[in-house]
């Protein structure tokens, strides 16, 4: 049994409207049943802000409470946010970033990432599958 935090970060509650040829057009609570019945042995609980600061509250939280590790799409503060950076290197928990899309193939500003070091492993480019690849890292490690 684990527990794992899935945590998006901005625009990414609206996943399946938003822009589905380079997200999906699938709503993240058919993504997150998916993920349910892909690891039954998982409690996998999940947390979408678009507010930065919520976001560094849900890391500091989870890490408090008994989660054992989380997948995390930063979305844009990917690339801006030293704070998220910070919040990720301040917790002891694994970290996994997700993007759905290939931000490597994609403008130069999506290129740099402030969370990556601090991340267990980065996974980008799979689609919505990319979370599925995460958590079976996190029920391993
Ligand atoms: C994203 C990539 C980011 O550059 C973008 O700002 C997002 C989503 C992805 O999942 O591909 O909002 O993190």
């Amino acid at each position: 049994m684990k527990n794992i935090l899935v945590i998006n970060g901005p625009n990414l509650n609206l996943l399946g409207k938003r822009e589905p040829v380079l997200y999906g057009s699938q709503d993240f609570s058919e993504v997150l049943d998916e993920l349910k019945s892909d690891f039954p042995d998982c409690t996998i609980s999940y947390f979408q802000s678009n507010n930065e600061s919520e976001l560094i509250n849900a890391l500091h939280a989870a890490a408090d409470s008994g989660i054992e590790g989380a997948v995390f799409n930063p979305a844009a503060f990917t690339h801006t946010s030293i704070a998220l950076a910070d919040a990720v290197a301040a917790i002891d928990l694994p970290v996994v970033e997700v993007h759905i899309s290939n931000i490597y193939g994609r403008e130069d500003f999506r290129q740099k990432s402030y969370i990556s070091k601090y991340a267990a492993g980065v996974i980008a480019g799979f689609g919505v599958a990319g979370y599925r690849l995460a958590v079976s890292y996190l029920v391993r490690s």
